[in-house]
């Protein structure tokens, strides 16, 4: 059997500690406030599901499947809408949550998409921010890591739809 071991870049352990003091800010701010959380399919699904359970508000769940990589390292350029949320968000309270703003065009793109739509307020949660690719400027309101430059998988992040399942951050090598 075919065997891969990439190299660790942020351990299961520093994961869990970061997303238990971004749920404890998320929380405190939402004070007295109910929650749509937007997980932004694929990469965001494993960091989305870990962070609603340290977040005490009220929320809904919703999901967006938007992909522009292809079977890429290298952004496509387009950000191509593949599934949309099924709820209303006007009037409402919405956090977003991504695995990884990059060049920040997913995001950019999906703030414009939701900010037709009229709602209350619209804040992102980002588990990884890779600045050195950043052509469209974003404003992470609770991040959990700045990461250099290097192509990262695991923890919902994939290299050709493969490592999503790696519970670490782990770094793409040519060897794996
Ligand atoms: C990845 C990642 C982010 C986006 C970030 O998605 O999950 O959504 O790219 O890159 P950007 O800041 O340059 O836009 P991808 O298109 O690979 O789809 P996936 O989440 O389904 O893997």
């Amino acid at each position: 059997m075919e065997m891969y071991t990439p190299e660790v870049m942020i351990s299961e352990e520093e994961i869990a500690l970061r997303i238990e003091a971004l749920g404890q800010a998320i929380t405190r701010d939402f004070d007295g406030e109910e929650l749509v959380v937007i997980c932004v399919l694929k990469g965001a699904f494993i960091f989305c599901s870990d962070l609603i359970k340290k977040i005490n508000r009220p929320m809904t769940l919703e999901f967006i499947s938007l992909s522009s990589y292809g079977e890429g390292t290298q952004s496509s350029g387009n950000v191509r809408l593949d599934m949309d949320i099924t709820c209303n968000v006007e009037g409402k309270n919405v956090l977003i949550v991504e695995d990884i703003v990059d060049t920040g065009l997913t995001i950019k793109t999906l703030m414009a998409m939701l900010a037709l739509r009229g709602p209350k307020d619209v804040r992102l949660a980002s588990l990884l921010y890779k600045p050195s690719k950043l052509k469209h400027k974003v404003k992470i309101d609770y991040l959990g890591f700045e990461i250099e430059d290097k192509f990262v998988i695991g923890y919902g992040l994939d290299y050709a739809g493969r490592y999503r399942e790696l519970p670490y951050i782990g770094v793409l090598n040519a060897g794996n």
